[in-house]
């Protein structure tokens, strides 16, 4: 049955046959479907038109069904779902729709990505906010991250800003403990989804998190420049629009020249003007696929149970230290080949069709295990290793960064 539907599956996403596909965490590999929508609609825009009333119309469509697609998927209401381009931009609608004064603060931690730092670092500059940071690093305890992050409260802070799963190590943070601590301070918390959504179960209203930044070309295995925002109900009213236009209004055509406009009552306030359609219709295409033809639970089960696979194969094998602290908590398994210089080691898996990345910081390779994998995938990876490891350092190929 698994082989079967496996066979299914990677059938339809070409790259799983053409390599060992282990990337996941930077982009998810496409379905043909995917594809086939994009270029059905793109070609219907070339040959009739991009202006008419239907395809207005069915836009609109789209783009509340995709909004309910991610509410499914998190367990939330269409309500409280923002369509976006990426986790980034969740990121910034919160970061700069929250009203900070002078001498606030937010804690955030040592697993961050840039994609949730960098707003904050705006905050800092142009609104004066403090950014206390709690190391993390050292810890997978879920009690202790807590404690640590509770310790770094104080009576100016206002939010705390972390990723569900890091993207660096892999560990999953105890969202649902993180945020009930937070609520009890009257803290908000705003979580970088990119490495969770699509890769493990969510139930985003019964976690307590009020703000889920999520994108939809990683585990959602999506096309680029899409993703949602999740907004709890109850905090929409906090948040203030950075960016405004047409598709913020409840109704297009409700302002006036003497400065009136009345938002849209849900989430999708904060989409801002036009978008790129095809893709739109393209992503609703690709999630449907993933819920009906495929089915979350399994998806999920089977990202964890490759993840476990991948790192007690890694833990086994001699001259690799794996960086994840636990098995299966997400998708990705963070390792090192002591000695061995990451980047090239990633050239050299390049060159046989093994793709990978490394990180640089830790400076180390990173696994990411799609729900598409099979054991003869990690094999592949297990072998390719190994031969590294039976060569010297200086074997493995130079590592040119891309311009
Ligand atoms: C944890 C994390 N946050 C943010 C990003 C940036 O993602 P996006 O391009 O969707 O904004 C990435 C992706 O590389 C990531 O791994």
């Amino acid at each position: 049955m698994t082989t079967e539907k496996l066979a299914r599956i990677r059938a339809e996403m070409p790259v799983t046959e053409n390599a060992v596909y282990l990337n996941t965490g930077t982009s998810g590999p496409l379905a043909k479907q995917t594809i086939a929508t994009l270029t059905a609609e793109n070609t219907r825009e070339l040959m009739e038109g991009r202006a008419d009333m239907t395809g207005f119309a069915r836009l609109k469509e789209t783009k509340a069904a995709l909004r309910r697609a991610f509410a499914d998927l998190t367990g939330a209401t269409p309500a409280e779902i923002a369509l976006t381009h990426h986790t980034t931009e969740g990121m910034n609608i919160v970061a700069h729709g929250l009203n900070f004064q002078p001498g606030d603060e937010v804690i955030t931690t040592t697993l961050e990505h840039e994609g949730g730092l960098l707003p904050l670092y705006v905050l800092k500059q142009r609104r004066g906010i403090t950014i206390k940071t709690v190391d993390l690093m050292d810890t997978a305890d879920d009690g202790e991250i807590v404690h640590r992050l509770e310790t770094a409260i104080s009576p100016r802070t206002r939010l705390i800003l972390f990723s569900h799963v890091a993207w660096n190590t892999g560990q999953r943070l105890p969202l649902a403990e993180i945020s009930a601590m937070a609520r009890r301070h009257n803290v908000l918390t705003l979580v970088d989804a990119a490495q969770s959504v699509g890769a493990i179960p969510l139930d985003l209203p019964a976690s307590g998190v009020d703000f889920y930044a999520m994108p939809g070309q990683k585990w959602l295995c999506g096309i680029e420049g899409t993703g949602a925002l999740y907004i709890r109900r109850e905090r929409l009213g906090m948040l203030s629009p950075t960016f405004i236009g047409y598709a913020s209004l409840e109704d297009s055509s409700m302002f006036d020249y003497d400065g009136a406009f009345m938002l849209a009552a849900g989430a999708r306030r904060f989409e801002v003007g036009t978008v790129d359609r095809p893709g739109m219709h393209a992503m609703l295409a690709n999630l449907r696929w993933l819920a009906d033809d495929i089915g979350w639970e399994w998806i999920f089960e089977r990202i964890s149970a490759m993840a476990t696979q991948t790192f007690n194969a890694l833990n086994s094998l001699s001259g690799v230290t794996v960086i994840t602290p636990k098995a299966g908590q997400s998708g990705l398994v963070t390792f090192n080949l002591p000695g061995y210089d990451p980047a090239r080691a990633m050239t050299k898996l390049l060159q046989q069709n093994i793709i990978i990345r490394f990180l640089p910081y830790p400076y180390a390779l990173r696994v990411s295990t799609g729900f598409y994998n099979t054991e003869a995938d990690i094999d592949r990876l297990l072998g390719a290793l190994e031969d590294i490891l039976s060569h010297s350092p200086d074997d493995l190929p130079d590592f040119i960064p891309p311009k």
